[in-house]
Parts: structure tokens; C-alpha cells; sequence
């Protein structure tokens, strides 16, 4: 199984957003947190600036949308170019409808689920998605406590994958640092968002190496799972 390592640039110093994209270029995505001070009490940035981001990144772009109205702004992601798109489905009508779009323009979609949200509510539309990323904090804001609460949620998104064969990636995101991604990488996460744990050290790219090494050294077994 491949892990993938996402920084999260929520935890970048914004106005040195093109160095500091510079000291990730060994990860395997570019997290970028997009909020509206709507459906989080905080707000980032839109699509003028990740488009911004997408011309001078050389790191395939992770975005997660922590916003309402997904339904009319979530495609507009994907086409100005980022590879994955993830929303929420507390704030969508029609999910399914906004993955396929997605997915038609050429970016992967993923479902996010808030800690409240249980899996069973999704499981009939998971299938349709190339990612479920599990919120192991409050989404809104960097730098919080990782909820290992919701280690159980990522075992039933893993066994769902197993038993029908589907090979959505796993993603976790939230506090996700040193000491708890074996956790999440035990319970079956392949795809790790941490930002503090990156930025927040003296040498992020070499941040990026050690959490990977954890989630390898920790990773799920799972023999019938289909690799993407
Ligand atoms: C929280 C965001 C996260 C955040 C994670 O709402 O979705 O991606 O950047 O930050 P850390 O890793 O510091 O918890
Ligand atoms: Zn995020």
C-alpha cells in the first residue's frame, strides 16, 4: 500500500506561500484548506488564489472545501486545475452529482466527513467518490487535538473498501502528527493531511519524510485491497 503525505498550507506563512511550497516538493499533495467563515468560523482564501497556487506549485493540489453551496462552487476547483477536490457532505445537496462533475473535468472527489457525521449516513453514496477523508478534529482551524475517537469511523471506511472491492483512498485530516499517524495508518488511513506537524518544525521536508516512514511502518494489512 502507498501512503501519501498532504501538508496543509493552513499552517504556511501566507504571504511566503510560493517558498514555502518550495520546502514540501516531497510530498505527495499540497493540502489547501478553503474556508468561507460560513461553514467554518474561519476563512482562507477562494479559487483566485489557488489558481495562483497551482501556477508556481510543482505538487499536485489537495483542496478541501470547508464551504457551503459545494453543489455551485466545488467543479470550479477542478477546473482551474487542482487534481483532487474534496467537500463536505453536511453541505451539499446532491453529492453524487457534484463527484461526477468533478471527476468529468479530470480532478479525483473526495467526501469529507466532520467528527459528528457517521459513515453509515454515506455509505450508499461512498462508491461514487476517489476519496474519503475522515475530520479528526473540528474543521476550521489548524493546530488542534487529534480526535482518536474516530479511529473506528476510518476501520468501517476500510472494511467498507475491502467488501465491496472499491479503491477510494482513505485520507485523514486533523492533528495528525509524530505520535498519532500510526494510529490512523493502524486503523487503516492511507492519505495523512498534517500541518502543524509539518510547518510547524524547524525543517518541513524532512517532517514530511518522518511521517511517511511512520505510516509505511504502520500501515493496514489488508490482502484483498485493490491498489488505485
Ligand atoms: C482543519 C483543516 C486541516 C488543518 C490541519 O480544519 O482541514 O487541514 O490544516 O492542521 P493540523 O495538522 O495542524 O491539525
Ligand atoms: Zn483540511
Amino acid at each position: 500500500m502507498t501512503v501519501r503525505i498532504n501538508p496543509s498550507i493552513l499552517s504556511a506563512d501566507f504571504v511566503n506561500l510560493e517558498r514555502d511550497l518550495g520546502h514540501i516538493s516531497n510530498a505527495d499533495f499540497v493540502h489547501i484548506d478553503v474556508m468561507d467563515n460560513n461553514f467554518v468560523p474561519n476563512l482562507t482564501f477562494g479559487p483566485q488564489t489557488v489558481s495562483r497556487i497551482k501556477s508556481v506549485s510543482t505538487v499536485p493540489l489537495d483542496v478541501h472545501l470547508m464551504i457551503v453551496d459545494n453543489d455551485k462552487w466545488a467543479p470550479g476547483y477542478a477546473e482551474l486545475g487542482a487534481e483532487s477536490v474534496t467537500f463536505h457532505v453536511e453541505a451539499t445537496v446532491d453529492p453524487v452529482a457534484v463527484a461526477q462533475r468533478i471527476k468529468q473535468i479530470g480532478a479525483r472527489a473526495g467526501l469529507a466527513l466532520k467528527p459528528g457525521t457517521e459513515f453509515d449516513t454515506v455509505r450508499d453514496i461512498a462508491g461514487s467518490f476517489d476519496q474519503i477523508l475522515v475530520m479528526t478534529v473540528e474543521p476550521g482551524f489548524g493546530g488542534q487535538q487529534f480526535m482518536a475517537d474516530q479511529m473506528e469511523k476510518i476501520r468501517q471506511v476500510a472494511q467498507f473498501r475491502k467488501d465491496t472491492g472499491t479503491s477510494f483512498w482513505i485520507g485523514v485530516d486533523g492533528g495528525v502528527d509524530e505520535n498519532t499517524i500510526s494510529l490512523a495508518a493502524e486503523a487503516g488511513a492511507d492519505t495523512f493531511v498534517a500541518g502543524s506537524a509539518v510547518y510547524g518544525r524547524d525543517n518541513p521536508s524532512l517532517a514530511v519524510e518522518n511521517l511517511r516512514k511512520l505510516a509505511q511502518e504502520h500501515r493496514h494489512h489488508e490482502e484483498n485491497h485493490v491498489e488505485a
